[in-house]
């Protein structure tokens, strides 16, 4: 029991040496915390701890519970999630169409969730492309018109029309670029909106429920299409289903149950 036994120094030394010891762990884990903060830099959306809470008192709902996630420039993502698990919320809040209680969202190095509201239509405009479970076209316009919609504040030119038209043959509607919406099949329109989200170039496209009004075959047919667009064209995608199946065929697959977001596998 010798080694029980110290002099008065000794308790003194060996607190230092642990002090040190901790001192030196410490800085390790702040280095690898700042690594991959770092990392998540390269993160073209990025959401930390993201809340949001609808109502009050009685009417209060959780839709969204400190939510993580980060996502990379040309991945394709899918949250899968049944009715009421908070999809459309978490969209609406990566999109930046509202705001969350609590956490924030970055989009291509933009902290949304600061960014005043009058100055944040203009980042929707060129950083976030929508696609809706039912399309949302106006009707009164053709499906090229429907497409240059998001660059209307722009100056109309040739480029624009152009690259409107090309986007349009790109998703198999070259022929069917001066018909209306009700001309249209349902996957037809999906093609259209799915064309419009792409024509500003933004940096990130999100899908709410994008194949809920389609048969199955039209559904897988329009995934493929967002599929090729992704790998063709490196766009980032981020959809979201209550459908496994449709979520199944992505890369990256999280689940969305009562606002908690769970990863389907590695972040
Ligand atoms: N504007 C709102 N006001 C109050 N509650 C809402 C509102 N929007 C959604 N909710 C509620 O938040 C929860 C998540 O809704 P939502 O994000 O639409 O889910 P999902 O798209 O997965 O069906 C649901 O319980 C829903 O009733
Ligand atoms: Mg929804």
């Amino acid at each position: 029991m010798e080694r029980m036994t110290y002099t008065e120094s000794e308790p003194v030394e060996e607190l230092r040496r642990k002090v040190q010891e901790l001192e030196g762990r410490l800085a390790a884990v702040e280095g690898r915390g700042r690594e991959r903060e770092e990392r998540r830099g390269e993160a073209i959306v990025a959401a930390r701890n993201l809340s949001k809470i609808y109502g009050e008192g009685r009417t209060r709902v959780v839709a969204l519970s400190e939510v993580n996630l980060s996502i990379r420039k040309g991945e394709f993502v899918a949250v899968q999630g049944a009715s009421g698990s908070g999809k459309t919320t978490l969209l609406n809040m990566l999109g930046a169409l509202d705001r969350p209680t609590r956490g924030r969202v970055v989009i291509d190095g933009i902290e949304t969730t600061k960014v005043p509201e009058r100055k944040l239509f203009r980042i929707r405009r060129e950083k976030v492309g929508f696609i809706f479970q039912t399309y949302y076209l106006v009707p009164t316009l053709t499906a090229l018109q429907n497409v240059l919609l998001p660059t209307m504040p722009l100056r109309a030119n040739r480029d624009l029309r152009d690259s409107a038209e090309q986007l349009l043959e790109l998703v198999g509607l070259r022929e069917r670029m001066d018909h209306k919406p009700g001309e249209l099949s349902g996957g037809e329109q999906q093609r259209v909106a799915i064309a419009r989200a792409l024509v500003l170039n933004p940096a990130i496209i999100l899908a709410d429920e994008p194949t809920g009004n389609l048969d199955s075959k039209t559904g897988a047919e329009i995934m493929d299409l967002m599929h090729r667009l992704n790998k063709e064209q490196k766009r980032t995608f981020i959809i979201v289903t209550h459908d496994a199946k449709i979520a199944s065929g992505t890369e990256r697959v999280f689940y969305l149950t009562d606002g908690r977001l769970y990863s389907g596998g590695g972040e």
